[in-house]
């Protein structure tokens, strides 16, 4: 099948009528008809709590919740009691600081988000900083020098949410495994772009959110093959086996860390997304994003006063500069034309001190995305060059 006939997609995508040419998908992806049409499913005819109620709704939602668990598991590989339900890859990547219980020395990247940097700062961890390649990958060269036995984890972004560099994620796996220490992959801007396989990975925590999948906001997951040696870290309802004032008993994992009512309506949801992305396929929306980024640099490397960041072979994801043009101003010329790109520190402060820069422009892909999109933002940045010259 042809890619870009199979991509031709922006009419399943409500969000994107009237010509919207968005290019911030790596911020949140716009929802298909879908798995819009799930959550309604979830939220009306269908609703009602799961694993409390004696009614028959409520056993059905609770079928339902807990497919969906199968399903987003077996989406990454992994099977349903190796995956826990969060708000997000925040959430899981907190779960992981807070209650692996060989805290020690991790070892993280320059290129991290935030969310894979202060969770490890806020649980006490001792955090060392891996640097990056000339081209903006992670050096595992460097890595392999830097890990000692003291380290228990190292946590890195399978694909970088600014550069969309692609992490060499087997060998990561080896070098921590070396050394005695755990991966965690920061799967967020990988599984929407990319296979991705935790076994052929090899890695022990794999941590994403629905809402850059293509699913709702409120949700991601969090993969692990060592729920079972983890405490849980947050208390209430339905994560415990007995509750007495002396003394308290856990669930099992992967219930053991979802306390409280879960995000029902959005892992029924999150389980569309994963049926959405499957049916089109990976390796088809791996290529399509690929030559999407192809395209876009072409086109921004003649440019003098474009400065273009991170290496050509990027996943889906382009961060740039016009010189004498802030990223914002950029940006909210561009917003004028119709092009949504984002502009700032993507939350990645470290990195953009490393860069030099205090903000970049990004322009990031889906797999609605399309050479006119591409075409409208180069007319932006041409407009804003003339309006700045
Ligand atoms: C690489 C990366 N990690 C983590 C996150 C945090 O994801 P969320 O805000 O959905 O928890 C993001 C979101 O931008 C990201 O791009």
């Amino acid at each position: 099948m042809n890619v870009m006939t199979a991509m031709t997609r922006k009419d399943e995508f409500p969000g994107l009528a009237g010509g919207w040419h968005y290019l911030d998908t790596a911020a949140t992806a716009q929802k298909p008809r879908g798995v819009i049409d799930a959550t309604v499913r979830a939220m009306g005819a269908d609703y009602a709590t799961v694993h409390r109620g004696v009614y028959a709704r409520s056993a059905q939602m609770t079928l339902g919740y807990e497919a969906a668990r199968r399903r987003v598991a077996a989406f990454v590989g992994g099977r349903e009691e190796e995956l826990v339900f969060t708000r997000g890859a925040t959430e899981a990547i907190n779960l992981v600081a807070y209650s692996y219980p060989r805290k020690g020395r991790v070892l993280l990247s320059v290129l991290e988000h935030h969310s894979n940097i202060v969770p490890w700062q806020l649980a006490g961890w001792q955090v060392d900083v891996c640097p990056l390649t000339p081209d903006g990958r992670i050096d595992l060269d460097a890595a392999e020098a830097m890990l000692t036995p003291e380290h228990t984890m190292v946590a890195f972004a399978h694909v970088s949410n600014v550069l969309g560099s692609v992490l060499d994620a087997k060998r990561a796996a080896e070098l921590a495994h070396a050394v005695g220490a755990k991966l965690l992959l920061d799967g967020c801007q990988a599984v929407p772009r990319m296979p991705v396989d935790v076994a052929a990975l090899d890695c022990d925590f794999y941590a994403f959110s629905a809402h850059k999948l293509y699913g709702p906001t409120g949700i991601g997951a969090l993969w692990s093959k060592h729920l079972d040696a983890m405490p849980p870290w947050q208390g209430g309802g339905s994560m415990i086996d007995r509750v007495t004032f002396a003394e308290t008993t856990y669930a099992a994992p992967p219930q053991r860390f979802e306390a409280g009512t879960p995000a029902i309506i959005e892992a029924i949801g999150f389980a569309a997304a994963c049926d959405y992305v499957s049916g089109i396929g990976l390796e088809a929306i791996h290529a399509h994003e690929a030559d999407l980024v192809r395209h876009l640099r072409d086109a921004l490397r003649p440019m003098n006063d474009v400065t273009l960041f991170g290496p050509d072979e990027s996943a889906g994801i382009v961060s740039f500069s016009v010189d004498e043009i802030h990223p914002h101003d950029l940006g909210t010329i561009l917003d004028e034309e119709n092009v949504a790109i984002r502009a700032g520190h993507h939350c990645a402060q470290p990195l953009m001190e490393h860069l030099g820069v205090p903000a970049t422009a990004r322009a990031s892909f889906g797999l609605y995305s399309d050479h006119t999109d591409i075409d409208a933002l180069i007319r932006g940045i041409e407009r804003a060059r003339r309006i700045f010259s």
